[in-house]
């Protein structure tokens, strides 16, 4: 399909600039004024009223995620169907094996899972266990396309990893060229809350927040980058969302060691008063790390502004309200996790660009430029630009919305932002070349590639 893009606001990374695009086998073919096109034309859209951005990439999702109260409540096909009308074209997922199972089958197996998804998606790779063939599996990995791993300091008894093995994976990442991603919270300190509550009948979900303190994130911030230091290894710390973390962040990368941080729309928006209530309100804010206080929301976003914090992702990892019951009794049995992939784009236009936190270009950098450049995804995605794959959404200034269970399409009938009200939205979104979502409708089901992501970035 051969469209034209006519009289569009493009605004990338580095600049806004006004331009036509045409777009040809779903590539950016031409992008200036008054283009000579030598090509049949299949579709115009007169884009005079709205800005084209690069398609949002969600760098941390979860899927169809397997956990005691059953599988996230998105699967691939409407986890993906939700980013896309949200104006996300690419979704970064885990790949998390079984023990004893290769990083290389548990790959082949997740892409199988993954083959319903109609955004373009690859994944980061979970080393969840130390062996003597870990070091190979990794680089299998490498060869299969992927390019980061990822290791959790929580979660001990199920995929957490120790500092030990956590210091080999970043010793073999980082020599082959990979990047290491981080869930950093002290996993052992958080178990031993935990359970010290519980032993007191402090069960309900208010204290969630009380089991896994800053503290609890902060010191294992500190921890992985200084493993990532000794090991000469760069990571990705994902959902930062303590305040004080950010210190040792800026610290690291003043002292030009590559440490990136991502933070989530619901450290930005919400705070831990959400955890005052009944079982009902409060449960849909089990995730983790938790919901913090209003000064960490001020110093994330200053994070933003001064370049700390690179990317947002959602840690899409929504659950029903009757798999949240699993932990009616005891708040350590919720299933941990939120939806978000839809609203993303939305909530940091409006909440970001519009209250002057962050400028149109930065919106762009961080919704889809700088996760392709971390991931090893640019310049075919997160760029407009000759060559690069047509994945952008046409974006409304002006249409306005109210986020609500009742009209969200995430598979899920709870929504962390019930009432929010956003301005902005995509009016269309182009994923490879074809036109996906028209009118706040997906109006094409798209094939979703699984992308072969480079080393070198
Ligand atoms: O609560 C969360 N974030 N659930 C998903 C898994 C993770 O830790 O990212
Ligand atoms: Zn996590
Ligand atoms: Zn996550």
């Amino acid at each position: 399909m051969n469209i034209l893009i006519q009289y569009a606001t493009i605004v990338t990374s580095k600049q806004s600039f006004n331009a036509d695009i045409f777009i040809s086998n779903g590539k950016i073919a031409q992008i200036g004024s008054s283009l000579q096109i030598l090509k049949p034309i299949d579709k115009i859209i007169d884009a005079s009223a709205y800005f084209v951005f690069p398609g949002g990439i969600d760098p941390h999702v979860h899927m169809h995620l397997p956990t005691p109260a059953g599988y996230s409540a998105d699967d691939f096909a409407t986890g993906s169907k939700a980013a896309l009308l949200g104006g996300t074209t690419t979704l970064l997922d885990f790949v998390t094996p079984q023990k004893g199972q290769s990083l290389i089958d548990a790959l082949i197996d997740r892409k199988e899972e993954a083959n319903s998804s109609l955004c373009d998606y690859s994944f980061h790779v979970s080393p969840i266990e130390w062996t003597k063939t870990t070091r190979q599996e990794i680089k299998d990995c490498i060869e299969a396309g992927i390019t980061s791993f990822k290791v959790y300091m929580a979660y001990k008894e199920t995929v957490g990893l120790n500092d030990e093995d956590i210091f080999k994976v970043m010793h073999t990442v980082g020599k082959l060229g990979g990047i290491v991603t981080l869930h950093c919270e002290s996993g052992d300190k958080v178990e031993e809350l935990r359970n010290k509550l519980a032993g007191e009948n402090k069960v309900s979900p208010e204290y969630h927040p009380v089991s896994r303190p800053p503290e609890t994130e902060t010191e294992s911030v500190q921890m992985a980058i200084e493993m990532a230091k000794l090991t000469k290894c760069p990571i990705y710390i994902v959902h930062t969302s303590v305040g004080n973390s950010l210190e040792f962040i800026e610290k690291a990368q003043q002292e030009k060691q590559q440490v990136y941080s991502e933070t989530c729309p619901h450290y930005l928006l919400l705070n831990d008063a959400k955890y005052k209530g009944d079982f009902k309100e409060t449960a849909k804010y089990v995730l983790s790390p938790p919901l913090r206080k209003k000064e960490d929301q001020n110093m994330l976003w200053d994070a933003i502004r001064n370049g700390i914090i690179k990317t947002i992702g959602t840690d899409h990892c929504p659950f029903n309200f009757k798999q949240k019951q699993a932990g009616i009794n005891d708040f350590r049995k919720i299933p941990n996790g939120a939806g978000g992939v839809e609203h993303r784009m939305q909530l940091l236009y409006t909440y970001g660009v519009l209250r002057n936190r962050m400028s149109y270009n930065q919106f762009v950098d961080i919704t889809s430029t700088q996760p392709a450049k971390i991931f090893g995804l640019y310049p075919q995605k997160g760029e407009i630009a000759v060559g690069s794959d047509a994945d952008m959404v046409i974006w409304n200034p002006k249409k306005e919305n109210t986020i609500t269970a009742q009209n969200h399409h995430q598979n899920c009938d709870l929504e962390i932002y019930e009432g929010f009200k956003t301005i902005g939205a995509p009016e269309i979104v182009i994923a490879n070349g074809q036109i996906v979502v028209e009118n706040k409708k997906l109006v094409s089901s798209p094939k979703g590639n699984f992308l072969k992501r480079k080393i070198e970035y």
